[in-house]
């Protein structure tokens, strides 16, 4: 493949995923109330926490270097200490790829949700929350929202992968949104904090 087009690619096969994503968000009305954003931002915790050792594994920051610096999960664990939300005990990393190029499709869905982002923090300022309080994780980068995006769409873009690779980045760019979808499923039927362990 074009190296050029892989993110076009990755937006193009995932498009309806992340329509649903975007729907079931905003079937939570996240910012009617903190107490409706206190939901979101336990799913956004376990996203975020699940993908901290894809941003710290060794070999992708070899690759994209910085990577782990553009962790959120930091950022998501303030928020929820903000707003005096316990941390919700969910165990995923069976779930998630410890190895392979499909770490670079999970982490494009964790940083293209960065973007859309920008949409969620106008909105939460209208519940009082901003980049100094509960919505640290939403807030843009120091560099600047776009500039940060455009950082790793080129390293992406790139990168010089095998024959099947960019398979396999479309494939884990699916796994995170199904893996986001099931949160807000388990959400939507009150089971995060309960049975969905382990
Ligand atoms: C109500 C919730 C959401 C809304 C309204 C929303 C909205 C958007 C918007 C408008 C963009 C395009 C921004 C731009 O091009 O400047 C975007 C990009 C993106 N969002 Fe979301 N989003 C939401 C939730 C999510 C979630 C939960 C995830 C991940 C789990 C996610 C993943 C992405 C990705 C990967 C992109 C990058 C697409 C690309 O340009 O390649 N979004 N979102």
């Amino acid at each position: 493949m074009d190296a050029s087009t892989r993110l076009a690619d990755l937006r193009q096969a995932t498009r309806s995923d992340h329509q649903s994503v975007d729907d079931m968000v905003m079937e939570m009305a996240p910012f009617d109330s903190r107490e409706n954003y206190g939901r979101f931002l336990r799913l956004q915790y376990i996203f975020h926490k699940a993908m901290l050792p894809l941003y710290r594994a060794e070999d992708l920051n070899q690759l994209m270097p910085e990577l782990a610096a553009r962790s959120r999960y930091d950022a998501v664990s303030m928020d929820l200490a903000d707003l005096g939300c316990d941390a919700p005990d969910h165990r995923s990393r069976d779930e998630i790829p410890q190895t392979g190029m499909a770490r670079i499709g999970w982490l494009y869905v964790c940083e293209g949700s960065s973007l859309g982002a920008a949409f969620l923090f106008k909105a939460a300022a209208g519940i009082g929350l901003g980049a100094d309080f509960g919505a640290r994780h939403l807030a843009a980068h120091t560099d600047g929202r776009g500039r940060h995006w455009r950082e790793f769409v080129d390293q992406v873009n790139g990168l010089a992968l095998g024959s099947n690779d960019d398979e396999m980045l479309r494939d884990g760019a699916c796994a995170a949104f199904a893996f986001f979808r099931n949160l807000l499923m388990a959400e939507a039927s009150g089971v995060t904090n309960r049975d969905s362990q382990g």
